[in-house]
Order: structure tokens, then C-alpha cells, then sequence
């Protein structure tokens, strides 16, 4: 009501609450590079289009005379607690658009009373971002490494940080045919963005300098190994690893010499992912940690049953905000699929598209249990750092709030596809 008052007595706010008014806000402030990486989808952004019109082919039906003054948007979603059906997503190299990002995020997440989930590409070590988020709860996304070794290290950090759950992403074992960052010959994390959490890990400098001593005393110790333009990336990268390290002396520098950090983003590039990951290493990890497991990037019915026959704890219904497979399913289209195999039971997540609280209505009248925001907590950080971070956040719980209020839901479970929603479909 606060949000409601102050934008109908003629104060405008910092942070535009209609969401193309947000993007087209953020668009003006943020750089060249950061535009094409952070707005742009895979090939011809026909996935991006795609979460979008599945969003407009559900209608909801208010209910009247209801009566409820007063509702309750908590929820539990794997022993985490949740203000609101709301988190945010993970989100790699976003120092693209303000230093500090993940720190800043966390603090906007946190003044949100909404929980974050860490990328492992992101830019402050998981331990500081960690102290950032206060008591609010926060999870950990990783990438899986070709490095097993580095796998578990990741692992055991986030559990000792705290990480109340692990999100493995599994649609990114690549990167998707990114035209935008192709076309301005620039990708983040070729330019060093993204790499802290690996330059903060034991494992991981132990590499690097196993690296380094293979390759003699070199200045420059994997040039002419690779492709010059790789070098020259890599040069480049290191100046970027250089720079951010100065901003985080508790974590990143210390674990930094002289010759490392060309030889850090050259690593990276080499071991971020693993593009053979298969079932095989995903049944592995039921015994590697203790916290309940999510896979991230699922869309297909039969892998969702696969995921829970195997024992992991949900999945996040996804397509990367459609980063990755260019005219992939929309993730609402999928989320319906995936409900009419598996069943209300298992917990499901939902990203890409979400833009409002009218949103997360649909996607929770259709079975998610919660939803991640993108983009747009992006966008705020751009605009007004943690505090157009909380802003987004607030705003998109806000309308959820008013919605249940105008259509007459006083609880999350209320919120049923039967009782709301009709499609034009
Ligand atoms: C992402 N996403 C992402 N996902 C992930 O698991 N690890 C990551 O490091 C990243 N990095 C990343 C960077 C940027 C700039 C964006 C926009 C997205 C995907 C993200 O978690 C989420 O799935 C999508 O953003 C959801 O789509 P919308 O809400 O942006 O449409």
C-alpha cells in the first residue's frame, strides 16, 4: 500500500513499476556491451518473444464478493522460507552493469526480504555476497566444471557459506549463439567479468598455477598455445580479473600474483563448464552434499520425470530467459507440460518472462511453487543499484499482493488454475 499511495500522490518513483517502461529506462543507462549481454537472447530472440505470448494466452478470472481483507503470501519451497512465491535469479558477470554487483543485489534481495540464488559466474566471492544477504536466506547455482575437483570445492563452500539449497544449471553446458555479443565482438567473461568465484577457490588457483609451472617461467605463460585472439581476450581479461580484485581485497586479490590472472581467465575458459555433462554426474550428487538439490534449464516432460525418479529435491523450469536455443519452448508452455506428467506433488520453479506480479499469478495458478526474476532485478540495478534491486522486487510483490486481493485469493494455495485462470488458447 506504501508503493500504491506514494505513486497516486504524484511522487515518481525512481524505478518505472510498468515493466517495458523499466527495460526501456534501463536500455538508456546501461553501456553498449552490457545492453547486448544483458537484454539480448539466443539468434533471432524468437525464444524471448515466446515467454512472453505464453504469458498473453492465459486469462484470469476475478472472483467477487470474497470478503478477505487480509492474505498471506508466504510459502515454503524446500525448507526455505519465502516472504512471497519471489526470488531472484542467478545472474553471471553482472559487473557488466555496476560494480560490486552481486553484493549490491544481495542487499536489494535481502532489503526485499526476497531470496537469491548465487551464480557461479558471478563477480564477488559467494562468502562476501553471503554476509550481504543478512539472515535472508540464499542458494547457490553452479555451473558444472570438467573439474571434479572443483565441483566439490564449489559445493563445500556454498554449504559452509550458508547456501540453504544447490541449483545445477544444465542448459548453459555452452554458451547460445549470442548474436548481439557476437555481432559487437565482445563477451563477458572472455573480458575476465564472472570469474570470481573461481579466482576466490583453492582448486581452482591450484590449477591455474599447475598451469603456470607446466608452462615454464614465462611471462605470458599461455601465449602461443591458443589463438592469438584468444590471447589478446585473455590479455584483456586479466586487466578486468585486476581491476575487480582491487574491489574485493578479502577475497579475490589475495589469491592473486603477478602472472596469474591472464593465466586465471584462460583456465576459466577452459574448465567453467562441462559439455559432456550427462544423468551420469547429475546421480553422482545426491552424495556430495547435504542440501536439497535443484537442476535448473528443464523443459522437456520426460527429463522432469527423470530428475525427480533420480531423487533430486525440484527443478526450475527454464529456458535462460531464452539465451540459449533460439525458437525454444516458452518455459510457461513447458511448466503445463511438466505439471500434466509429474503431478502437482514435486516442487517446480518457474524463470524467463516473468515480468509482474499479474505473472507470478498465472505461473503459480499453473503449478509453480515459486518464480525467479531476471531481467528486470537487473534493470534496477542499473537504474539505482540495491535500491532499484529492492525496488523491482517490492513492485512485482506489490501487484502480486493487489492481484490475490482484486481476484480473491487470501493464501498461495488458493491460487489454482481451476478456481482463476481460462485460456485463449
Ligand atoms: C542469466 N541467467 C543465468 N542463469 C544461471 O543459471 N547462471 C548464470 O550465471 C546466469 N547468468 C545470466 C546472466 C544474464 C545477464 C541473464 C539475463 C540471465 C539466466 C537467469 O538465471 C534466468 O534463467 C533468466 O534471466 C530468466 O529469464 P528472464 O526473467 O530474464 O526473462
Amino acid at each position: 500500500s506504501t508503493i500504491y499511495r506514494r505513486g497516486t500522490l504524484g511522487q515518481r518513483p525512481t524505478v518505472p513499476t510498468d515493466p517495458d517502461a523499466l527495460e526501456a529506462a534501463a536500455v538508456d543507462v546501461l553501456s553498449e556491451r552490457a545492453r547486448a549481454y544483458v537484454v539480448g537472447g539466443a539468434g533471432s530472440g524468437a525464444t524471448m518473444r515466446a515467454n512472453r505470448e505464453a504469458f498473453d494466452r492465459w486469462q484470469v478470472v476475478p472472483r467477487m464478493l470474497h470478503g478477505n481483507t487480509a492474505r498471506d503470501l508466504s510459502t515454503e519451497v524446500l525448507g526455505t522460507n519465502l516472504t512471497a512465491p519471489v526470488m531472484v535469479a542467478p545472474v553471471g558477470a553482472a559487473d557488466l552493469v555496476a560494480p560490486g554487483s552481486d553484493v549490491a543485489i544481495a542487499r536489494g534481495a535481502a532489503a526485499a526480504g526476497t531470496p537469491y540464488i548465487f551464480s557461479t559466474q558471478g563477480c564477488c566471492p559467494m562468502e562476501e555476497t553471503a554476509r550481504a544477504m543478512g539472515d535472508v536466506p540464499w542458494w547457490y547455482q553452479l555451473y558444472w566444471s570438467v573439474d571434479e575437483p572443483l565441483v566439490d570445492s564449489l559445493i563445500g563452500r556454498a554449504e559452509a557459506a550458508g547456501a540453504k539449497a544447490l541449483v545445477v544449471t544444465l542448459d548453459t553446458t555452452m554458451l547460445g549463439w549470442r548474436t548481439q555479443d557476437l555481432d559487437l565482438g565482445s563477451l563477458p567473461f572472455t573480458q575476465g567479468m564472472g570469474v570470481a568465484q573461481y579466482t576466490s577457490d583453492p582448486r581452482f588457483m591450484e590449477i591455474v598455477r599447475e598451469r603456470i609451472s607446466a608452462a615454464g617461467d614465462e611471462p605470458s605463460p599461455l601465449a602461443g598455445t591458443r589463438g592469438v585472439g584468444r590471447v589478446v581476450a585473455a590479455a584483456s581479461g586479466a586487466r578486468t580479473l585486476l581491476s575487480q580484485a582491487r574491489r574485493h581485497p578479502g577475497g579475490t586479490r589475495d589469491n592473486l600474483r603477478s602472472a596469474e590472472p591472464q593465466a586465471a581467465v584462460e583456465t576459466f575458459l577452459d574448465i567453467y563448464s562441462n559439455p559432456g555433462l550427462s544423468w551420469a554426474h547429475i546421480e553422482t550428487l545426491r552424495d556430495r552434499t547435504r542440501i536439497p538439490l535443484l537442476l535448473k534449464g528443464i523443459l522437456h516432460p520426460d527429463d522432469a520425470q527423470r530428475a525427480f525418479d533420480l531423487g533430486v529435491d525440484g527443478i526450475i523450469v527454464s529456458n535462460h530467459g531464452g539465451r540459449q536455443v533460439d525458437r525454444s519452448v516458452a518455459s510457461l508452455d513447458a511448466l503445463v507440460a511438466i505439471r500434466e506428467r509429474i503431478g502437482r506433488e514435486p516442487t517446480v520453479l518457474l524463470d524467463s518472462g516473468v515480468r509482474s506480479g499479474a505473472d507470478v499469478f498465472v505461473a503459480l495458478a499453473l503449478g509453480a511453487d515459486a518464480c525467479l526474476i531476471g531481467r528486470p532485478h537487473i534493470y534496477g540495478l542499473a537504474l539505482d543499484g540495491s535500491n532499484g534491486v529492492r525496488d523491482v522486487l517490492d513492485n512485482v510483490i506489490a501487484e502480486l499482493d493487489l492481484t490475490m486481493g482484486l481476484a480473491g485469493a487470501a493464501t498461495i494455495d488458493d491460487i489454482t488454475r481451476e478456481a482463476f485462470l481460462i485460456t485463449t488458447r
